[in-house]
């Protein structure tokens, strides 16, 4: 099979007279209302994408998830006259399907996890995430020869050694290395806070890769799925901090080949083919994205797009503000109405926009109310500032809670700083969503399981679910003293009872003695 890269997390994977589309992003609008672009530009290979599946008998499409950045809905429009088989995963949420219905395809298959379909010419397995805040697929291809595992940005790093003994090995495998959630990015930490919550998850995710990939033992890495570039003004320094969550792939390659890695690792750009039969790269990218042009290059390309971020941004009054605002205050009590905890959660969440500085919708989620405030308390609070304009994208239905969180618009206060899983599935979820949301965590958090770890050459009794999103901590791995879950890389504590390192959550570590 040949395996072209089409930029950020799209493939276009052809064998014999088959076309296999993934995630294909190529829409110069970028996503979430102008805040992403594909780093390099891949606008250029539209028309392309579009002519080789045009010429192909078998025509397939798989879209992973939702996020725009793999749901280029404006690109899969022009292709519904193709009349493509589309594939994507079934969530207990239904409604992805429906989405893709929407837009005029009539074959949509919708497949559960580790279902199997026969694609002309390949053989396609999904594999499916439907935790409790994440919603996200990977795909395995299989021509008969080669096995190629695009894991996009699903973090299913606790079921690599479940992949590889039921399904067998994987000859190439694309992953996501770089960040793509509003934490950090948007909270307010102190300057050298701000460098080591950075650092921390990008050598995290440095880290998933790594163990990913001495699992699998592919002979080829593609690291893709982002990082996405910033080139609203007011996001562009994001793409050139030091140690931020958006490294290069020239940054994960080095990390990879100091852990002396045994896969190739190759840092593709938008067009280069890989023939899998013949182990071979053909470089057709017309961009090379070194280093040291990495910061000209996006500065010219941002003065490329200032007109098309400036009308994919609108401005907002201030009288109108307040009418948001209320608009706001409907919209989170909505929200209330579906999230309904178990057990109580005393915790005040405070919404606000940049343009009204004294004025928040107050969520008590522990009274399940919302009202609105003129003041913040002194301690105990999430605050979210939010532009009046976004906002106002949201109460119009134009984006969703989560895009509203991906534009990296908001600004975050966290008093004391404590993530929460349950709050923050608050904000991320929609409404329709958040039932299911507070069942499965409180079903992975009342899970009883446990397992036993080495840590210090200690063995450890903890519980076997993560307690941020459920994964499988017994795949997990020891760092300086703590085990850390594969998926989001949180770190425990264990001689001190498995406290994690960033909430009040703990896995409840207990010493095993020699006797056990
Ligand atoms: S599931 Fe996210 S860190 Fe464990």
């Amino acid at each position: 099979m040949f395996i072209e890269y089409l930029g950020h997390a799209g493939f276009t994977v052809s064998q014999g007279s088959t076309v296999l589309l993934i995630d294909p992003w190529p829409s110069p609008s970028g996503a979430f209302d102008g805040a992403w672009f594909q780093l390099p530009c891949n606008h250029h290979l539209a028309s392309a994408t579009i002519a080789q599946l045009t010429g192909a008998r078998h025509r397939h499409i798989y879209v992973s998830h939702e996020h725009q950045d793999h749901f280029d809905a404006a690109f899969l429009t022009r292709l519904v006259p193709l009349q493509p088989t589309v594939l994507v995963p079934r969530f207990r949420v239904a409604g992805f399907g429906d989405a893709l219905r929407s837009l005029g395809f009539e074959q949509v298959v919708e497949l559960a996890d580790e279902d199997m379909v026969e694609a002309g010419d390949l053989r396609l397995r999904l594999f499916v995430d439907d935790g409790a805040l994440n919603r996200d697929s990977a795909i395995l291809v299989d021509d008969g020869q080669s096995r190629f595992l695009d894991l996009n940005d699903c973090k299913i790093y606790d079921r690599m050694h479940h992949i590889r003994e039921r399904f067998g090995p994987v000859d190439i495998l694309a992953c996501q290395f770089s960040g793509a959630s509003w934490h950090p990015v948007c909270y307010e930490y102190p300057e050298a806070a701000y460098r080591h919550v950075s650092r921390r998850k990008r050598l995290g995710k440095f880290r998933s890769v790594g163990e990913a990939l001495a699992l699998l033992g592919p002979r080829r890495y593609f690291p893709s799925a982002g990082p996405a570039c910033f080139l609203d003004p007011d996001l562009l320094a994001l793409n050139f901090e030091e140690e931020g969550i958006f490294p290069s792939s020239a940054d994960i390659a080095t990390f990879l080949r100091k852990g002396a890695v045994a896969a190739e690792v190759d840092e593709i750009m938008p067009g280069d083919v890989f023939d899998a039969a013949l182990d071979c790269f053909t470089v057709r990218g017309p961009v090379r994205l070194t280093e040291v042009m990495r910061r000209p290059y996006i500065e010219d390309y941002a003065r490329r797009m200032a007109t098309t971020v400036e009308r994919l941004k609108r401005t907002c009054p201030p009288a109108t503000a307040a009418e948001i605002l209320d608009g706001l205050l409907v919209a989170l009590a909505e929200k209330l109405q579906h999230f309904a905890p178990s057990s109580s959660l005393a915790h005040d969440l405070y919404v606000g926009l940049f343009e009204l500085p004294d004025r928040f919708v107050h969520v008590d989620l522990g009274r399940r109310c919302a009202v609105m405030a003129s003041a913040l308390p002194e301690d105990g609070f999430d605050r979210v500032l939010l532009p009046a304009w976004q906002v106002e994208r949201l109460l119009d239905g134009a984006i969703g809670w989560a895009d509203l969180t991906l534009t990296f618009r908001a600004r975050i206060r966290r008093v004391p700083d404590q993530y929460n899983t349950l709050v923050n599935g608050f904000i991320v979820a929609e409404p329709h969503e958040l039932a299911d949301l507070v069942a499965r965590v409180e079903a992975f958090r009342s899970s009883v399981e446990r397992v036993v770890v080495e840590v210090d050459g200690a063995p450890y009794e903890i519980n076997r679910s993560c307690p941020h999103q459920g994964a499988d901590l017994s795949y997990g791995w020891e760092d300086a003293g703590h085990w850390v879950c594969p998926r989001h890389g949180w770190r425990f504590d264990l001689e001190s009872g498995g406290r994690c390192h960033m909430s009040p959550d703990t896995v409840h570590a207990l010493r095993v003695d020699a006797e056990g």
